[in-house]
């Protein structure tokens, strides 16, 4: 197994010189770069840890996440962090049972003593954490770093969950994959063909590609061509999570829109051995219709925020909303955080939806929330996420119908799905 450099410093800490919790972490941070060959550790300036959840990490990952913070570990750098169990004012309503909010308790807790700023969000790259281009970061929750990634041109790898914790408190990741430039080329060409300007108005577009390109590329860099320029970073956050569990893209180049992508050649460093697909409506259409699991037209739950809503798009449903109330037996949730939520009360748009039964979550994810109550399961969901249509099947054992912004809006307002997923 190859060696890992270390500095003077990074031997300090792994002698202990520093505390043991930050031992143990520089000794984890070790370990993962000897397994994918890292020849030395890289120092970062900011970290977003994804090990958030309690239903991510359970009983054992929290009695790690205990122990380097009653053991002094700190996060070294800035640390912003993803969604928990619980909304943290809203547990009690939004149905959690007080044992589950506790454990999640204890884990915020340990997070807090280490010094997160406590964001809570799976885009924190739209509140107080975006990178700048080529910074290397320490990144985790895959939606954010195929966005830092390809759209803010950082240098981020998918840290497993525990040992991003670790990379920020030591402040350090080994250089591996996609920190390497010569690991950011393109693999495989995407030029999209006969698209009118109906399409890619709205974000559910951008998540049905991106959950199409994935599935095909699996970890490789698909390059796309042929993006509008109105493509909104809202836009880019949809595609970002879609492919990156559609597939496990890592990063990916928009061709005249991405920073490492200013042409075609530029995205494939000068090389021209790639492979070349052709996208057009039809498959957009196809993938669709696989994404739509739900076989009949009623609506239990509307499910937006994945990832988390920014004000703007709260502004949007709220737009949409404005005079409406949502259908009796029918859920609309919209999922943010706290940051976004208190731009969305200034502006009047949380006002809005919350008169019309519309409930905001904060600081967490439906996701994360099952304690195992199996509470959703066999309903039928409406989203407009790729990310959603792919995680909510799996763990919450429902089925799925997509939709765009407007679309969620009418089905929230009528109870059914109008089986159009672009209107
Ligand atoms: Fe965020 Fe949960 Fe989706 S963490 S990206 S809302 S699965």
């Amino acid at each position: 197994m190859k060696r890992v450099y270390l500095t003077d410093y990074e031997q300090e800490i792994l002698e202990g010189k520093h505390g043991e919790g930050t031992r143990m972490a520089m000794e984890i941070v070790i370990k993962m770069g000897e397994l994918y060959g890292a020849d030395r550790l890289i120092p970062v300036k900011r970290a977003h840890i994804d090990a958030a959840a309690y239903t991510t990490i359970w009983d054992a990952g929290t009695e790690f996440i205990v122990y380097l913070a009653d053991h002094g570990a700190k996060c070294a750098v800035l640390t912003t962090i993803n969604p928990l169990s619980r909304d943290i004012k809203n547990w009690k309503e939004l149905g959690a049972s007080e044992k589950f909010a506790l454990k999640s308790k204890r884990l915020e807790d340990a997070y807090l003593k280490m010094g997160v700023i406590p964001t809570w969000t799976c885009a924190p790259y739209q509140s107080t954490n975006a990178p700048h281009f080529k910074e290397v970061v320490s990144w985790s929750e895959s939606n954010a770093v195929n966005y830092v990634n390809s759209v803010l041109g950082a240098r981020a790898e998918r840290l497993p969950d525990m040992v991003d914790v670790c990379c920020a408190v030591t402040g350090r990741v080994p250089a591996y994959g996609r920190y390497l430039d010569e690991n950011r080329k393109g693999d495989v060409l995407f030029r999209l063909e006969g698209f009118d300007d109906t399409w890619f108005q709205d974000s559910v577009d951008f998540a049905v590609l991106g959950y199409y390109i994935g599935e095909i590329v699996v970890n490789k860099v698909p390059v796309i061509e042929g993006l509008p320029e109105r493509t909104m970073p809202d836009d880019f956050k949809a595609l970002s999570a879609a492919a990156a569990s559609g597939g496990a893209v890592a990063l990916f180049h928009a061709v005249g829109l991405t920073p490492e992508a200013p042409t075609i050649e530029a995205a494939f460093q000068g090389t021209s051995d790639y492979e070349i697909r052709i996208v057009t409506p039809a498959d957009m259409e196809a993938m669709e219709k696989r994404l739509n699991t739900a076989t009949s037209d009623k609506v239990d739950m509307v499910l937006m925020g994945c990832p988390h809503l920014s004000a703007n798009e709260i502004a949007e449903v709220a737009g949409l909303m404005k005079g409406k109330k949502v259908c009796d037996g029918t859920q609309f949730w919209i999922m943010t955080c706290e940051t976004q939520y208190n731009l969305a009360v200034r502006s009047g748009a949380a006002q809005i939806l919350e008169e019309a039964g519309v409930v905001i979550t904060k600081d967490t994810c439906l996701m994360e929330m099952d304690e195992g109550d199996r509470r959703w399961e066999g309903q039928n969901f409406v989203t407009n996420s790729g990310k959603a249509a792919q995680y909510t099947p799996a763990i919450n054992r429902v089925k799925i119908h997509m939709a765009s912004t407007a679309g969620c809006v009418k089905a929230a307002v009528s109870g059914r799905f109008s089986g159009e997923v672009r209107r």
